[in-house]
């Protein structure tokens, strides 16, 4: 019998989508295939402590009466939790997506599935990803960054340049934690007296009259682009609440946008999935914009919801690619960079 790939499931963590990665991580354990794989279970608490467990439940009051096996902090217990062949990190947000425990992988020479670290970070950060999308001739809804709350500058430059209404929001946080919408001045201004309490930068945006299009992407040097899905949110923009509290939201996965709309829904997605120098898979989030047809990027996450309900798999799941067959090709595109990466470069540099 051929051996089982051991894969290390790190999920749960310090961010405000600790419940959404269990689901996430309760929906890649069911689906894989065990005759394959032999999965390990790391879960990290909302204190960042880190623990191996045998508990399938993902539910966090059971992960929390942990006993056989107390929590540490992650220093000690990457060192001696199992040797996995692969490490699959299913955390979404700060602290999971953004490059952070990729890093991780990357210094002790572990792969692991998904973007490296400095795509992550990039991909977390939207000024450094909007100038990225700029300069690959993107087009992303107008607007504007800022390193200091100066009330005075922002207002100014805000009506000058953009306009009414106008999206606010911290730079690197994700979950659309800290995000408001500003129809005049005053509201600006608290919008971004809020962005700047969760981050040094915030990014201001002019408000699109768009529909919301989300393709799935997976691949390293060769990449695969899934027909869009739709995101109807049930508020006036997709909030918190909107996506993980009420359930409101619904999706039309795959929706029709006529040919030539898809066809350049799927060349966007390309390019800027490329123009952050990203591997493994991400889910790329657009604007329709409604009065000129016009594809605008907004955002790309590269550890999207992961539930079995969620756009990113079911993507997939219209054009034929199992949840199981899914978790295959991102196993085997983890694999295949480190080997990548191993032979080009870090034996290139002798290291
Ligand atoms: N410029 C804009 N014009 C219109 N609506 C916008 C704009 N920017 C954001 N929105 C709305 O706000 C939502 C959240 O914005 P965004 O995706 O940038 O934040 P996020 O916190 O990174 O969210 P995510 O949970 O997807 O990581 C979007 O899904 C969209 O509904
Ligand atoms: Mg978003």
């Amino acid at each position: 019998m051929k051996k089982k790939v051991k894969v290390g499931l790190i999920f749960g963590g310090r961010s405000a989508e600790h419940a959404i990665s269990l689901n996430s991580a309760a929906a890649i354990y069911q689906h894989l295939d065990k005759e394959r794989y032999e999965p390990f279970l790391i879960y990290i608490n909302r204190a960042g402590e880190w623990c191996l467990t045998g508990n399938i439940s993902f539910n966090e009051q059971e992960l929390k009466k942990e006993s056989f096996n107390s929590f540490m902090p992650w220093s000690s217990r990457l060192a001696e939790t199992v040797d996995a062949d692969i490490y699959f990190p299913v955390l979404h947000g700060p602290n999971g997506e953004d490059g952070r425990i990729q890093g991780l992988f990357e210094m002790a020479g572990k792969p692991f599935v998904g973007a490296g670290s400095f795509s992550s970070q990039l991909a977390m950060d939207k000024v450094a990803a909007k100038m990225l999308f700029a300069q690959a001739g993107l087009q992303q809804a107008p607007f504007l960054f800022f390193t200091e709350n100066n009330p005075e500058q922002i207002g100014e430059l805000v009506a000058k340049k953009l306009g009414f209404p106008v999206f606010v929001k911290p730079s690197s946080l994700g979950s659309s934690v800290g995000i408001r919408k500003a129809r005049e001045t005053g509201e600006l201004l608290a919008a971004a007296d809020l962005a700047f309490s969760y981050d040094i930068k915030i990014i201001i945006e002019k408000a699109i009259d768009m529909r919301e299009i989300e393709v799935s992407v997976m691949g390293n040097e060769e990449i695969m682009v899934s027909s869009p899905g739709e995101l109807l949110p049930a508020k006036e923009f997709y909030d918190y609440a909107d996506k993980y509290l009420d359930g409101k939201t619904r999706f039309r996965i795959p929706v029709r946008l006529g040919e030539e709309i898809e066809a350049r829904v799927k060349k966007t997605a390309h390019k800027a999935y490329r123009s952050l120098f990203l591997n493994g898979f991400a889910r790329v989030d657009l604007f329709l914009e409604k009065e000129s047809d016009a594809i605008l990027v907004n955002e790309i996450n590269t550890i999207p919801g992961f539930t079995a309900i969620s756009m990113f798999p079911k993507l997939w799941e219209a054009q034929g690619i199992s949840f199981a067959q899914l978790l295959d090709r991102l196993i085997a595109y983890g694999f295949a960079h480190f080997r990548n990466r191993r032979e080009n470069v870090d034996e290139g540099l002798g290291h």
